[in-house]
């Protein structure tokens, strides 16, 4: 396994919570993109977006985390934006850069996780309960399913009806298993 080690997936696959944990296990440092994004330009991904448009803001995250990868570190666990992996060549420049792992959850449990979490940040979902959200992202997933699934692993979230809200420790877990067996 290459590293460095960049967490992929929709919006509130745990990238951030499960790299946190997993970084802390190994050791090793995190960088939250979204939050390299928002101290390079300024502005969060959400208020970038309104301000400026998706368009310029995908131009912009590539070059966030290719810059990034140009530091001297290894030992480094990256959670990407949700749009990244579905953006141009970005797919093959994180293959290309370190090892990638697809957090891969059933649609109706992002859309449970999400709806308890602030979505102010999260312009398209902002008011929505579950049920409106799951309307939302489905087919926006089912898009970008092909590219998340090019990752070098794909993680799958326990599949249990109801969560317990242990899943992202256990996906750490799983990851750091895999990590440390390599
Ligand atoms: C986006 C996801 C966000 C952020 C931006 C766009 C997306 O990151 O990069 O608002 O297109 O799915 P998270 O997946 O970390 O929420």
């Amino acid at each position: 396994m290459t590293y460095p080690i960049y967490l992929i997936g929709y919006m509130g696959a745990g990238k951030t919570t499960v790299g946190r944990l997993l970084a802390e296990r190994l050791g090793w440092h995190f960088v939250d993109l979204d939050d390299a994004f928002h101290e390079i330009h300024g502005l969060s991904p959400a208020d970038y977006i309104r301000t400026y448009g998706i368009e310029s803001f995908r131009r912009k995250e590539k070059y966030v985390l290719e810059d990034l990868a140009e530091l001297p570190i290894e030992k480094v666990i990256y959670a990407t934006g949700g749009g990244y992996p579905c953006w141009e060549d970005n797919m093959e420049c994180l293959k290309e850069l370190g090892t990638s792992f697809y957090l891969r959850w059933q649609p109706h449990h992002l859309a449970e996780r999400l709806a308890l979490t602030d979505l102010n940040e999260r312009p398209l979902l902002h008011g929505k309960d579950a049920t409106e959200i799951l309307e939302v992202i489905r087919p926006q997933l089912e898009a970008r399913s092909p590219f998340y699934e090019q990752a070098d692993y794909i993680i799958d979230a326990p599949v249990e009806d109801t969560l317990d809200g242990s899943e992202d420790e256990q996906l750490a877990e799983q990851l750091y298993e895999l990590i440390m067996t390599d």
